[in-house]
């Protein structure tokens, strides 16, 4: 049992291990610049080694207007489980920009300081960590990612951090994005996603290769970024030119909605409750419709149609 119970946990980990691509990070870091001038940025499950989002802030601190940027690194405490986080030692670090005017961050200039403990996000000395932050930007372990978004939502801070779309259906997350108090970021909306993962992880793994300096990378599917960040894109209208006819929008048995398969043939001209699809998300102004409830139906059952339930869905209501 206590074998399994290993097992489990060093599964669980492997599935946290993997490492962000720097032109993911560009790509969307660069809706969001306005929000940085004067801040303190977070990254708090960033080995500084191997992180691209210290790498990004570190080296776009002035072009950023960083006030501080801070880092701290796991250190994982089962030297069986599948990680880079080998240092000996927890530690955290502060970078307050170029001192040499040389316009890189050099080792001086970066105070590497040691943790008492392991670095989990949720220790006292990095919730200590975290009040000082005004923005956190990082990609969370996503078998703690509930916990993680609970975290920042408790001290109220901005962020800006890599998730799986299945996120949206935990009852928390849901109701952060129906409260329009988190949505998903600006530049990934569909297809997958490759990050770098440990030199020990399986190559016959699904969509995994090998570069040609012998690194390990790995596709995701399904990832996107949520924030509670503000960026333009969000405000543009879809735009709809299907009208609404009763045969090609069939009502749920248990709720009165209809459904839509595809965001883009919402029709443009019924104003009651209308199913989506979560991938409506990916498309969803808060100015053009209100989110009503999710997946079930009056009788708190899957919405269905004729006794069959399409896959999740968002009922969802035009304004005005
Ligand atoms: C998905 S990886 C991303 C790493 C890095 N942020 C990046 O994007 O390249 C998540 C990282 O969180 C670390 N981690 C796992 N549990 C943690 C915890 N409780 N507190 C802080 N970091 C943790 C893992 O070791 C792993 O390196």
């Amino acid at each position: 049992m206590a074998g399994n119970k290993n097992l489990q946990a060093a599964n669980k980990a492997k599935k946290d291990e993997f490492y962000t691509q720097l032109c993911d990070i560009e790509n969307e870091l660069r809706h969001y610049r306005e929000h940085f001038r004067g801040k303190t940025v977070l990254c708090n499950c960033d080995d500084p080694r191997v992180s691209n989002f210290f790498h990004y802030f570190a080296y776009s601190f002035e072009q950023l207007g960083l006030k501080r940027l801070i880092t701290t690194c796991y250190k994982n405490q089962s030297p069986d489980l599948f990680s880079r986080n080998d240092c000996e030692q927890a530690i955290y670090l502060i970078y307050e920009g170029d001192r040499n005017g040389n316009r890189v961050p050099d080792p001086e200039e970066i105070g590497i300081r040691p943790l008492r403990g392991d670095g989990d996000f949720r220790s006292p000395e990095c919730i200590e960590l975290l009040k000082q932050a005004d923005i956190v930007v990082t990609n969370p372990p996503f078998s703690l990612f509930r916990e993680y978004v609970g975290q920042l939502v408790k001290y109220e801070k901005k962020f800006l951090i890599i998730g799986n779309m299945n996120a949206i259906t935990y009852k928390d997350c849901f109701k952060l994005i129906k409260e329009n108090k988190m949505w998903l970021g600006a530049s990934i909306h569909s297809g997958d996603r490759e990050f770098g993962v440990p030199q020990d992880y399986p190559l016959h793994a699904a969509g995994c290769r090998i570069d040609e300096k012998g690194n390990k990378f790995i596709r995701v599917k399904g990832v996107r970024w949520f924030t509670n960040l503000d960026y333009k894109e969000r405000h543009e209208d879809i735009v709809l030119y299907k009208k609404y006819t009763p045969e090609e929008y069939p009502k749920y048995d248990n709720y009165d909605a209809i459904n839509v398969n595809k965001a883009l043939e919402i029709p443009c001209d019924y104003d009651g409750v209308i199913g989506v699809p979560i991938t409506f998300l990916d498309k969803y102004n808060p100015e053009q419709f209100e989110i009503v409830k999710f997946r079930k139906g009056n009788d708190e059952k899957d919405l269905a149609i004729n006794g069959k339930c399409p896959y999740f869905r968002i009922l969802i209501r035009r304004k005005q």
